[in-house]
């Protein structure tokens, strides 16, 4: 059974804006997946959606095998969300919060869980602080331990490390690895490469309410660092065998095509020039292309 089950899921605004669109998405238990794209793609729908905040339009939703419609009590149970907005001026105290919001899932009270929770986030020293009071990088971990105050299976964090500084976003990503650890599956929106990078087991791409790409990290890390190296001869019978056993490029009439990874390899493309001005094998055209998926990557980080 997975995590999350979405099949053929579409979104229309009531104003007729498609948000998203036939969006088929599993994911894995225990895994860290992570959405990623630029704003206004349809992250932070496509979570408020998985949570029963938003209303689809079309498709169905399972959460740990639950539909999130008909079984809603028990599907928001085992979820916690860290929402993109973080509420700021409560006078509220921070163990207040918690010891609330865990009781509107009807866990019985546990000082000692919530007090765990507000030490592995280095908040416990501001347990009985007013939230207004606490500094912007505090309060947004005291959100995640509400999500967190009545022991969810799954944590949604919509963009967790927006506007955060390095160190924080660094702390954060150490604990959403230590969560893991623990058996809570993760699901983070971002629009930053490298949080994905950093953190995810899979990559989710959207764009413009489309899953673009669902992919596992180490798979898509490759496929980024893929370059073309597209060379046109003068003459057509050239032999070019030992060159081709060297390089084991593709050849296809008087065209080369060298696939090569930029990141583990990046003077293969100088040291293919030389061998072949070496053996005077003329060219007339060259030409470089980056992977599709960094293309893919590059369009959608520009704003
Ligand atoms: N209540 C709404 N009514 C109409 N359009 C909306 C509403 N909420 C969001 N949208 C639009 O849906 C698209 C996706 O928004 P959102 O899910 O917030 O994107 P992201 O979180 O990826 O930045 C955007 O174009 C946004 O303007
Ligand atoms: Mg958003």
């Amino acid at each position: 059974m997975h995590a999350i089950e979405i099949k053929k899921l579409s979104k229309s605004y009531n104003n007729g804006f498609k948000a998203l669109k036939n969006i088929n998405l599993s994911v894995k238990k225990g895994e860290i997946f992570a959405l990623l794209g630029p704003n206004g793609a349809g992250k932070s729908t496509l979570i408020n959606i998985i949570c029963g905040i938003t209303k689809y339009s079309a498709g169905k939703i399972k959460v740990f095998g639950f539909d999130n419609i008909l079984n809603y009590k028990r599907t928001r149970e085992s979820i916690g969300l860290v929402p993109q907005e973080i509420a700021t001026d409560s006078f509220e105290k921070v163990i207040n919060t918690l010891e609330f919001s865990r009781g509107l899932f009807n866990k019985i009270p546990s000082t000692d869980y919530l007090d765990g929770v507000l030490r592995s986030l280095n908040l416990f020293e501001k347990k009985n602080n007013q939230i207004r009071t606490l500094s912007g990088g505090m309060k947004r971990r005291v959100m995640i331990a509400k999500a967190l105050s009545h022991e969810p299976k799954i944590l949604f964090l919509d963009e967790p490390t927006a506007g955060v500084d390095v160190n924080l976003r660094k702390t954060l990503w150490k604990y959403l690895y230590n969560l893991k650890k623990k058996g809570v599956t993760i699901f983070l929106t971002t629009h930053y490469i490298e949080e994905a990078e950093k953190i995810a087991d899979r990559i989710g791409v959207i764009n413009d309410g489309k899953l673009v790409i669902i992919e596992e990290k180490k798979k898509l890390l490759e496929k980024l660092g893929e370059k073309e190296l597209i060379i046109t001869l003068e003459k057509k019978k050239i032999d070019l065998s030992l060159l081709k056993k060297k390089y084991g490029f593709n050849l296809n009439g008087n065209q080369i095509t060298l696939k090569y990874d930029f990141k583990k390899k990046k003077r293969i493309a100088s040291n293919f020039l030389n061998d072949l001005t070496k053996n005077s094998i003329k060219f007339t055209d060259i030409e470089t292309k980056k992977s599709n998926l960094e293309e893919i990557f590059t369009n959608l980080v520009r704003k």
